[in-house]
């Protein structure tokens, strides 16, 4: 049976930085406060105008000619995202918009935070089964139009950026690759951390003068929820693997809190240095900060042919998820 290996990455994340700072003609906030309670120091955010597909465009370009392929070397494309540019169709078609795949079929895949490990495994079943031999998986948002500006929005609307990343996974004849994926939902929560509306239960779907057309969240319930899932569920992928902690060479975490990633570090007793963290530089870009670390943690010769990496998010659902790769 084939593996799927990733083979190549790519990122794109949109020039304008706004640091902490700028966020005060939003919000009654300050650097230290978001610094200390996110690890954040900048993020960056798209023009008007722009959205995932368009952020993805120059990421998938970067990885193609990495893996000196074309688009139409590509069998599917997943386009993992919560911020799609339109209601419907999904963000797959709009990429598909700007960049020639031929009539290549394209899936989005909507798990929020842990959409792009959700993707993981949807391309690794595809492959493994031998139904596509290439394939395309991006994790794209801009978050920055959808935060509200008020006070009231300040908790949420400090953490979040726009940004997008993308692997190749292709079918090969290996040991590398994706070993395994471990996916959860726990849908009681689903109202934890979410956005209510355009909302299909009411006519019509959006309310202009409510506060239901921007995130909602519960962040306590979600830090400790985030902590304790994404800890269980690298144990489980290590596992499954037959490798101890101490062999795993770097943790990939959903760059959701510094404070997370730092409190899984310590849950697990594992070196912080050797979890991958540039939440200080993007802020949380959901969907795009797992390929976003690939493509960085790669490019500073920190992710390695033949290392083992456990990769895990936690979000909106509450779902979360993991993935065992031999890079
Ligand atoms: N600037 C300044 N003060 C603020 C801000 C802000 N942006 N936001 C909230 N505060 C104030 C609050 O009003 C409160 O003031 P009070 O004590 O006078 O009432 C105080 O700071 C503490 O507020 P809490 O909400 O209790 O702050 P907490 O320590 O819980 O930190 C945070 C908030 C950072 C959101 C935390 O709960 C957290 O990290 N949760 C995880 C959520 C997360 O990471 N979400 C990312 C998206 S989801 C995902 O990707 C998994």
């Amino acid at each position: 049976m084939p593996n799927p290996v990733i083979i190549a990455t790519g990122y794109h994340v949109p020039e304008t930085v706004v640091p902490n700072d700028e966020l005060k003609k939003y919000y009654e906030t300050s650097d230290e406060w978001i610094r200390e309670r996110s690890g954040i120091h900048e993020r960056r955010y798209a023009v008007n105008g722009e959205g995932p597909a368009d952020l993805a465009k120059p990421a998938v370009e970067q990885a193609l000619a990495k893996a000196q392929l074309t688009p139409q070397d590509i069998d599917l494309i997943l386009f993992a995202t919560l911020s799609p540019e339109a209601y419907f169709p999904g963000s797959g078609c709009f990429l598909q918009k700007l960049i020639d795949f031929g009539n290549t079929p394209a899936l989005d895949i909507r798990m929020q935070c842990s959409g792009f490990i959700y993707g993981l495994s949807v391309a690794e079943v595809y492959i493994r089964s031998g139904k596509y031999k290439r394939i395309l998986l991006i994790g794209g948002e801009v978050q920055s139009t959808g935060l509200d500006r008020t006070n009231e929005g300040r908790t949420v609307g400090v953490l979040f950026g726009d940004g997008a990343g993308c692997v190749i996974i292709e079918a090969q004849e290996t040991e590398r690759g994706i070993r395994s994926t471990h996916l959860y939902t726990d849908g009681r929560n689903a109202e934890q951390l979410w956005l209510e509306e355009p909302t299909s239960r009411r006519f019509p779907r959006t309310n202009p003068d409510g506060k239901a057309q921007y995130p909602q969240m519960n962040g306590r319930e979600v830090f400790k929820h985030a902590v304790t899932n994404m800890s269980s569920t690298i144990v489980e992928a290590a596992k499954e693997q037959g490798w101890s902690l101490e062999e795993v060479d770097l943790i990939i975490p959903h760059q959701a809190n510094y404070r997370i990633s730092a409190a899984i570090a310590e849950n697990l007793n594992f070196p912080k240095e050797k979890v991958y963290s540039n939440i200080h530089k993007y802020g949380n870009t959901t969907a795009a900060t797992i390929p976003i670390c690939m493509a960085e943690a790669e490019a500073e010769g920190k992710l390695k042919q033949g290392d083992k990496v456990i990769a895990t998010a936690f979000g909106s659902g509450f779902t979360w998820a993991s993935a065992a790769i031999i890079w």
